[in-house]
């Protein structure tokens, strides 16, 4: 069996699996190289969509083609815009939503996510999703500004209600080089 609790994306992996099924409605906030956004168009079948958005036009492309290749194409939504405008675009429900902030690795790293518009579009991802959705932020404490933007999420993160929301912080203590931090929500009955 190969490790499987080694980093925060292997944790992600499991996330997905266990908690993305057939026919769900998901959100890649950035899809980047593509990577969450196929792993999510797999995980929700022909019956389900995702809703990829990023501010690079490249990423849209790159993932484009990855998705065309896996005939995902038709179950999934790519957004060339900020996904603090992901409420113009989404007019359903969520069931799962996903995060991972920072820049693209061999991209461009002055394009990165920031904590203004960060924690906007987490609160309207939040709105969006279901009872018993999930949202997942990954946070790369490692560039500039990065460790603010972590700040700012961990704050808002901690104070949602108790009653409605489950919140957790998943942190790899014994790692050097900081390792990203993984946030994980799960919208509670009372929302
Ligand atoms: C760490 S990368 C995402 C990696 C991706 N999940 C993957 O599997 O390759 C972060 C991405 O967020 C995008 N981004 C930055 N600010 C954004 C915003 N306001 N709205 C949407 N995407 C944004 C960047 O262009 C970059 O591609």
């Amino acid at each position: 069996m190969k490790e499987q609790l080694n980093n925060v994306i292997s944790i992600v992996d499991i996330i997905i699996e266990k908690f993305v099924e057939e026919g769900f409605t998901c959100l890649d906030a950035t899809v980047g190289n593509g990577n969450d956004t196929i792993k999510l168009s797999g995980k929700v079948g022909e019956s389900g969509r995702v809703y990829g958005f990023d501010i690079q036009k490249t990423a849209i492309e790159i993932t484009t083609e990855k998705l065309s290749k896996y005939g995902y194409i038709d179950r999934t939504i790519l957004i060339n815009d900020s996904h603090t405008k992901l409420d113009d675009y989404i007019k359903e429900q969520l069931d799962f939503a996903i995060y991972n902030l920072g820049f693209l690795p061999k991209g461009r790293k002055e394009i990165v996510t920031n904590e203004k518009t960060t924690i906007e579009s987490i609160k309207k991802a939040l709105n969006l999703l279901k009872k018993h959705g999930i949202l997942v932020v990954v946070s790369y404490i490692g560039h500039e500004n990065g460790l603010d933007e972590y700040k700012a999420v961990y704050k808002y993160l901690s104070l949602l209600d108790q009653k409605n929301f489950n919140v957790l912080e998943l942190n790899f203590i014994n790692q050097i080089n900081n390792p990203p931090r993984l946030f994980c929500v799960e919208v509670r009955g009372g929302k």
